[in-house]
């Protein structure tokens, strides 16, 4: 219920927009009050691509770092290099909250591949992968495997929200690294 009432408010809200990726455009780290959370949830009846696990983290480990999935020139691996910007919800299992998800899309919870996608439309400045692609499971795979060496509290200095010379949000508005 709490969903669909939430959908329906998004949906009042950016009524005018055309669906799909309405904000995907310019400043990764621009603050727009509302990302369409539809865009970043999993459809009704969806079913992942299916693959071998080992082969599609294999994969996923190629498009963490390709930048050509984003239009501005970072990679997943720009901000999240030795585990930069995840804060300590990446510890816990999926769903759960993710404050950046939270803030800029209302959504409460977050499973990993909605987290994933809410990453390729806001800081990659993209569309959302297609749900049922061999690329988001892929980078869902490479993710998961990522998730079991993170520790919280064990911020890696190559932190991109925190080192100054490299960090690619620094002097935005609303920086998405700052959200705590
Ligand atoms: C410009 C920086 C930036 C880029 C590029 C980026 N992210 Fe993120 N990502 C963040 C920030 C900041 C957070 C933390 C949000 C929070 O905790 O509020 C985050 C959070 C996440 C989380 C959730 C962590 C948790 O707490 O559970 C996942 C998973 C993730 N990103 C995956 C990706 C993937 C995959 C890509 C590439 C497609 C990507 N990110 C690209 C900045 C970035």
């Amino acid at each position: 219920m709490k969903t669909l009432s939430i959908m329906l408010l998004i949906s009042a809200a950016l009524g005018g927009l055309s669906g799909g990726s309405a904000f995907a455009a310019g400043n990764p780290c621009a603050g727009k009050p509302e990302i369409d959370a539809k865009s970043i949830t999993r459809p009704q009846g969806y079913k992942p691509y299916a693959g071998d696990h080992k082969e599609l983290a294999k994969a996923g480990e190629k498009l963490w770092n390709d930048t050509k999935l984003s239009s501005n020139g970072f990679s997943c691996n720009t901000c999240h290099q030795n585990h930069g910007a995840f804060q300590e919800s990446f510890a816990k299992p999926f769903p759960h909250q993710v404050a950046m998800a939270k803030d800029k899309a209302g959504m409460k919870s977050v499973h990993l591949d909605e987290m994933i996608q809410a990453c390729m439309v806001m800081p990659m400045a993209a569309k959302p992968l297609p749900w049922n692609s061999r690329e988001l499971a892929a980078l869902t795979a490479y993710t998961q495997d990522m998730q079991k060496t993170f520790k919280p509290g064990a911020k890696a200095p190559a932190n991109p929200c925190s080192a100054k010379p490299a960090n690619p949000c620094a002097t935005k508005p609303a920086n998405p690294c700052a959200t705590k």
